[in-house]
């Protein structure tokens, strides 16, 4: 039976992008918002964006929460709730990578729930409303300044979770790429597999005929590759601005619409993070190339397509493409088995196997039948 496109897509996150973007920041923020500026663990204040931000919103009443880890931590952010609430905050402004974009939409909805804030995370309480929420990006990996995801740890039970807040999707996002400048390589290797991943995670199923999403999908995948392949032009204009757009594009949500989508490869990696705080990007180098070799038959057709159209290979088969795609991730020095991560426990696939299963992803079902045995091989593949 043919696939058909079915699909709604509205993305109304203003981007404003470019050197000249600060500039437009007092325009997209009301004149009269009393506003909570949410941001890291201090790297706006050594590179001079906290600086650029702050004057930008002159005039405005400004209420600051510093100090959102990377990975974004409930305990953490239930602090940030409170201040928004008790100060009464009308608009949550975060200025940073995807962890003060995930925990600047989380604040924006919790700020207006009276119940735990567990239950947004968890998807007991699907928000209806939300404080509006702008972002200044600082690192481009994620996407998450114009998409409607969040992901929040509980550590207090070690709980990495996804969840969805539309109300909270960014009014605007300021993309200015000279905020790379400061970013250590390993931002920026983490960065470049992060956008990778989540371009594959919405191409690497089965052929559909989507000529238009396809075709996307590959070019943003070869300008990620090329971006790699050029690593040492990362300091220039043109490099950086490249990966920015790139980043946002591969989870702004164009890119999956109306496709089979998969995620597999997020759901087992969020548990590396959860257990030993691993970078994100770096969890899914660790999974995905075994996850690919599990289920390799179901994603033979599109893993030969990527392997023509993204690494330019001549007749290549679906391992060879797998192939690539390590190489790819070992010219970016990221590792490809837990333990090149430095996690060398003797328990630690049974770990990950336990965690997959407490939280309901072992048996996804998806267009690959991934059932419990194949996530376990994965898992052990590459974690044992
Ligand atoms: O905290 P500060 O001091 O700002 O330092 C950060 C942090 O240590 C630093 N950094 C950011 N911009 C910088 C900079 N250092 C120097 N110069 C700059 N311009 O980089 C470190 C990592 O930042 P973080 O925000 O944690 O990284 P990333 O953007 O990779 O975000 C990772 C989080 O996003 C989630 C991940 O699970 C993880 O929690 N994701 C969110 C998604 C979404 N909402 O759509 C999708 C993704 O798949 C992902 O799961
Ligand atoms: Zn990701």
């Amino acid at each position: 039976m043919p696939y058909l496109f079915e699909f709604s897509y509205h993305n109304p996150t203003q981007i404003v992008f470019g050197s000249n973007s600060f500039a437009k920041l007092g325009g997209l923020v009301p004149a009269d918002a009393k506003v909570l500026l949410l941001y890291g663990g201090g790297s706006i204040k050594k590179n001079g964006v906290y600086e650029k931000v702050t004057a930008a919103l002159a005039g405005r009443e400004i209420v600051e929460f510093a100090g959102v880890e990377p990975n974004p931590t409930l305990e953490t952010l239930t602090a940030a709730v409170h201040l928004a609430k008790t100060q009464k905050t009308d608009f949550v402004l975060g200025v940073g990578g995807g962890s003060v974009s995930d925990g600047a939409k989380y604040v924006a909805c919790a700020a207006l729930y009276d119940g735990d804030g567990w239950d947004i995370v968890s998807g007991k309480h699907f928000p209806k409303v939300a404080l509006p929420v702008g972002i200044v990006l600082t690192l481009p990996a994620t996407g998450s300044e114009s998409n409607v995801g969040a992901v929040v740890t509980r550590k207090a039970t070690l709980e990495k979770r996804v969840f969805y807040v539309p109300p909270a999707r960014p009014r605007f996002a300021i993309l200015n790429p000279e905020v790379m400048t400061s970013l250590p390589d390993r931002q920026l290797e983490n960065g470049l597999v992060d956008a990778f991943v989540h371009v594959c995670e919405q191409y690497l199923t089965y052929p559909v005929g989507a000529l238009v999403q396809d075709g996307y999908a590959e070019a943003v995948m070869k300008a990620l590759k090329t971006l790699a392949d050029s690593f040492d032009q990362r300091r220039e204009t043109a490099w950086q601005q490249n990966l920015m757009w790139a980043a946002n594009q591969a989870l702004c949500g164009i890119i999956g619409v109306g496709m089979p989508t998969d995620w597999i490869t997020h759901r087992i990696a969020v548990e590396l993070t959860a257990l030993w705080n691993i970078d994100h990007g770096r969890t899914l180098s660790i999974i995905q190339p075994w996850l690919l070799r599990e289920l390799i038959e179901a994603k033979r057709a599109k893993l030969e397509q990527m392997g023509r159209n993204v690494f330019g290979l001549a007749n290549p088969s679906a391992e060879d493409t797998i192939a690539a795609i390590e190489t790819f991730y070992r010219s970016l020095r990221m590792p490809v088995h837990l333990r090149e991560a430095g996690i060398t426990e003797t328990d630690a696939a049974d770990r990950v196997w336990q965690a997959v299963l407490a939280h309901g992803n072992a048996a996804l079902g998806t267009h690959a039948e991934v059932d419990e045995a194949k996530t376990e091989r994965i898992v052990r593949a590459a974690c044992g």
